[in-house]
């Protein structure tokens, strides 16, 4: 079977505004502390795939709960992709996001690897800024200095109802979106990271760099070891030697050393190919940092915080943006990099990246779309 798009005509996502929308006191109110994923505007995206129409029913449409047979494909084997993504509001009232270009190429990459339809890009950005433009008020202002945004989730499911194992024939696509401050309730602080030993993420040929509920699913048993280990999060190891860092789960990760040079670990195809990765890479070299793509080992992390090779350690994801790293913690011992606070380059790149998204510098680059 083709999961290629049939969407050859540009979907459009016709517009049913619900006429309970909540009052803007109540809006208020969440806005003032929205926390993380916790709180959602008044509507949602929604739209259908088939074999023979291809993407159909597009519409914004009153958020709430979906209505899934419990033999939908998706219940059983989990054949889903999602997108993270934010709206920032910029200090003249405008309402932009960052690279969503890149976000639709990964989404069909994505959907690519879980043999679901392919989504067009220009149809991804139709389906956000229509839900932003629906519910334009729920973009908080950033202007108060707490970095607020809409995050934004697409996401694609397998919605036949159908219990044989096969690449379903009727797919359903959404997206909500949900006012945000910090991901970590900390805010900027340096979190600590568990090494899992006992578990892997991704192994080549797997579903590593596709961006699938599946990955995360995977991770919450080793996230619950590092949380009864007393840490924030939990750092894989290659799957083949357990020797090579690869990522947190839902951040990628960076090192910089004691030179100013900056290391990444390289894309292998076990990695999630983050947006805000490429784009700190970037950034990195226009603050003047040399930067490398290569496996780091376990080892170069546990030693180089010891001699001091290691300056400082971060990870970074649209959701948790740029956040230091403190600790590394592991059976056995633990080591420290940093000082207890954000190390100066973490704390630069951070600055360099919210000051484009929220039109406090400029975007040489093009970086953003604006969407209301
Ligand atoms: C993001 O950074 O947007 C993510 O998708 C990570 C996590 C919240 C799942």
């Amino acid at each position: 079977m083709s999961t290629q798009s049939t969407d050859a005509a540009p979907l459009s996502f016709e517009v049913h505004r619900r006429d309970d929308v909540r009052s803007a006191a109540a809006r208020a109110e969440i806005l003032a502390d929205p926390g993380f994923g916790k709180a959602f505007t008044d509507h949602m995206v929604i739209a259908t795939w088939n074999r023979g129409e291809g993407w159909h029913d597009a519409a914004v449409r009153a958020y709430g709960p979906l209505s899934l047979d419990p033999a939908a494909a998706v219940l059983h084997y989990a054949q889903e992709i999602f997108e993270g993504m934010k709206a920032y509001r910029h200090a003249d009232g405008t309402v932009w996001t960052f690279r969503p270009e890149v976000n639709a190429a990964r989404f069909a990459r994505s959907a690519r690897r879980l043999a679901l339809p392919e989504l067009s890009q220009a149809a991804f950005i139709a389906s956000i800024r229509a839900l932003v433009q629906t519910d334009v008020d729920w973009v908080p202002t950033g202007s108060d200095g707490g970095e607020k945004s809409l995050y934004l989730r697409p996401f694609m499911f397998a919605s036949e109802v159908f219990l044989g194992v096969r690449p379903a024939a009727e797919v359903t696509y959404c997206v909500i979106a949900s006012p945000v401050g910090p991901y970590f309730a900390s805010g900027v602080r340096p979190v600590s990271i568990w090494v899992s030993t006992h578990y892997t993420r991704a192994a080549p040929g797997g579903t590593g760099a596709a961006k699938c509920g599946g990955n995360y699913a995977a991770s919450l048993v080793a996230q619950m070891e590092g949380s009864a280990n007393g840490c924030d999060q939990v750092v894989f190891l290659d799957a083949a030697e357990h020797r090579w860092v690869e990522e947190l789960g839902g951040m990628n990760l960076f090192f910089v050393l004691r030179d100013g040079s900056i290391v990444t670990p390289e894309l292998t195809g076990t990695i999630l190919e983050g947006v805000t990765r490429a784009s700190v890479i970037e950034l990195a070299k226009d603050l003047g940092h040399e930067v490398l793509e290569r496996q780091v080992s376990l080892k170069e992390w546990q030693d180089g915080a010891g001699t001091g090779e290691l300056a400082e350690v971060f990870a970074c994801g649209t959701a948790a943006v740029v956040t230091p790293i403190g600790r590394l913690v592991w059976e056995g011992g633990e080591v420290h990099v940093g000082d207890g606070r954000g190390g100066p380059v973490a704390l630069a790149l951070r600055a360099a990246l919210v000051d484009v998204q929220y039109g406090r510098a400029e975007d040489a680059r093009g970086w953003l779309t604006r969407l209301a």
